[in-house]
C-alpha cells in the first residue's frame, strides 16, 4: 500500500508538466470550495484519486500518468466563478468540464483517457458518465474532496492566509 508520502511523489512526478505551466499555476489566486485554492484542490482530487486506486487494487486497469493528469486538469476552467459576471458563469456546474477541457486542450496534448475523465467528471450533475475506470477515480475523488472542502471550518480563516499562497 502507498504512503501519503508516496503518493505525493507520483504525483508531483506524473503531474509535473500539468503543474509547472503558468495557466496552471494562476489557480494557486482563484478559489473553489471554502478557502481552499483550485490548484489545491486538484492535487487533492489526484492525490484521493490515486488512494482509491491503490486501496481498490487497481493498478492492472489504471495507467498512473493518465488518471494523475486528467485529475490535475478536471477544474482547468481558469476563472473564480464566484465572481459575479453579468450572470456568465450561473451554469457553472453544468459547463465547467467542458471549458477545463477547452483549456485542457490548447495547453497541452491528452488522450482519451484524459480527455474523456475532464469533461465527464460532473457526472451525475451532467448527462455523460464517464468512460474509463481513471475517470470514475477522478469523480469518485473530486465529490469527496469538495464535500470535505465545502464543510471545512478552515473556510472561516480565508482572510487570514498570506496573500497568493498555496492552500
Ligand atoms: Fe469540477
Ligand atoms: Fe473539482
Amino acid at each position: 500500500m502507498l504512503t501519503r508520502a508516496q503518493i505525493r511523489r507520483l504525483v508531483a512526478d506524473n503531474g509535473r508538466e500539468v503543474l509547472e505551466h503558468p495557466n496552471m499555476q494562476r489557480e494557486r489566486a482563484n478559489y473553489q470550495h471554502g478557502n481552499v485554492s483550485t490548484f489545491a484542490h486538484s492535487i487533492r482530487v489526484a492525490c484521493l484519486a490515486v488512494w482509491l486506486a491503490d486501496r481498490a487494487h487497481l493498478w492492472g486497469r489504471v495507467d498512473l500518468k493518465s488518471l494523475v493528469r486528467a485529475a490535475l486538469l478536471h477544474d482547468y476552467f481558469l476563472y473564480d466563478w464566484h465572481d459575479w459576471d453579468a450572470g456568465a458563469h450561473r451554469l457553472h456546474g453544468f459547463t465547467h468540464g467542458n471549458a477545463a477541457l477547452c483549456n485542457a486542450l490548447r495547453d497541452f496534448r491528452l488522450n482519451a483517457i484524459e480527455r474523456d475523465s475532464i469533461s465527464c467528471h460532473m457526472f451525475p450533475m451532467t448527462p455523460t458518465p464517464p468512460s474509463y475506470v481513471e475517470g470514475w477515480l477522478v469523480t469518485a475523488a473530486d465529490k469527496l474532496s469538495a464535500t470535505r472542502e465545502t464543510f471545512s471550518l478552515d473556510r472561516f480563516n480565508r482572510g487570514k492566509r498570506p496573500a497568493g499562497g498555496a492552500r
